[in-house]
């Protein structure tokens, strides 16, 4: 039996974490285990790792430091919770993976793509999501929503441009392998986002029971 792994991709405040308990209700509705979880984190020792990269600091931290902190955390995370998860053949519903990577440490910082795919094939091997819903939405919008939840994390401090790379990061891997992703217009009302989640969910049954 193998389950079915679904990650939620998207800068600041698109509404991952806050979709993703509809999404979960609406898979239990029909009788599946989900386990819900999240990067960078998801296990103690990982959610320890995840107050290291999110907390402003007074010594720079090198972009090399945070990726591999990222990968340390996402290694922890998947032989502690999201291997046995699958191998279990429970859906795992993860808000960010590797996609973040990419668009934070990639686009964002501005590393190789090439050095995150030999970290993304050590921790990984040849495991990928199966699939991948992109929150997509102005960054303006997603930085105040952001915003308006309070003090800002190491990242949400980065500037508009930062942002910018990051939204294009993620808009570029959702184009060369459509497959995979869907993209998700987070701008709109969380209703008309749930309807759009909704309609996905014969798509997603079929492939997670089948
Ligand atoms: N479609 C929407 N319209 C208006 N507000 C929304 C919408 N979706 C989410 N929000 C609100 O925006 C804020 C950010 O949403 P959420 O925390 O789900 O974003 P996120 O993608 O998880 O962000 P982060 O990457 O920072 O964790 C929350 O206060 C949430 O209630
Ligand atoms: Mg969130």
């Amino acid at each position: 039996m193998k389950g079915f792994f679904i990650t939620l991709e998207g800068p600041e405040g698109a509404g991952k974490s806050t979709n993703r308990e509809h999404l979960a209700q609406r898979l239990r509705g029909r009788g599946l285990e989900v386990v819900l979880t999240r990067e960078p984190g998801g296990t103690p020792l990982a959610e320890r790792i995840r107050e290291i990269l999110l907390a402003p600091t007074d010594e720079p931290m090198s972009s090399d430091a945070e990726l591999l902190l990222v990968f340390a955390a996402r290694a922890q995370h998947l032989a502690r919770i999201i291997r046995p998860a699958l191998a279990r053949g429970a859906v795992v519903i993860c808000d960010r993976f590797t996609d973040a990577t990419y668009a934070y440490q990639g686009g964002g910082r501005g590393l190789s793509y090439q050095r995150i795919e030999q970290l993304e094939h050590f921790v990984q091997g040849e495991m990928r999501p199966d699939l991948t819903l992109i929150f997509d939405l102005p960054v303006e919008v997603g930085l105040s929503r952001a915003a308006a939840r309070g003090r800002l994390d190491r990242f949400e401090q980065e500037g508009l441009t930062f942002f910018e790379s990051v939204r294009s990061a993620y808009l570029e891997r959702a184009k060369h392998a459509p497959e995979r992703y869907r993209v998700i217009d987070a701008g709109r009302s969380l209703s008309a986002v749930q309807q759009d989640l909704d309609g996905l969910l014969p798509e997603l049954l079929e492939r997670a029971l089948g």
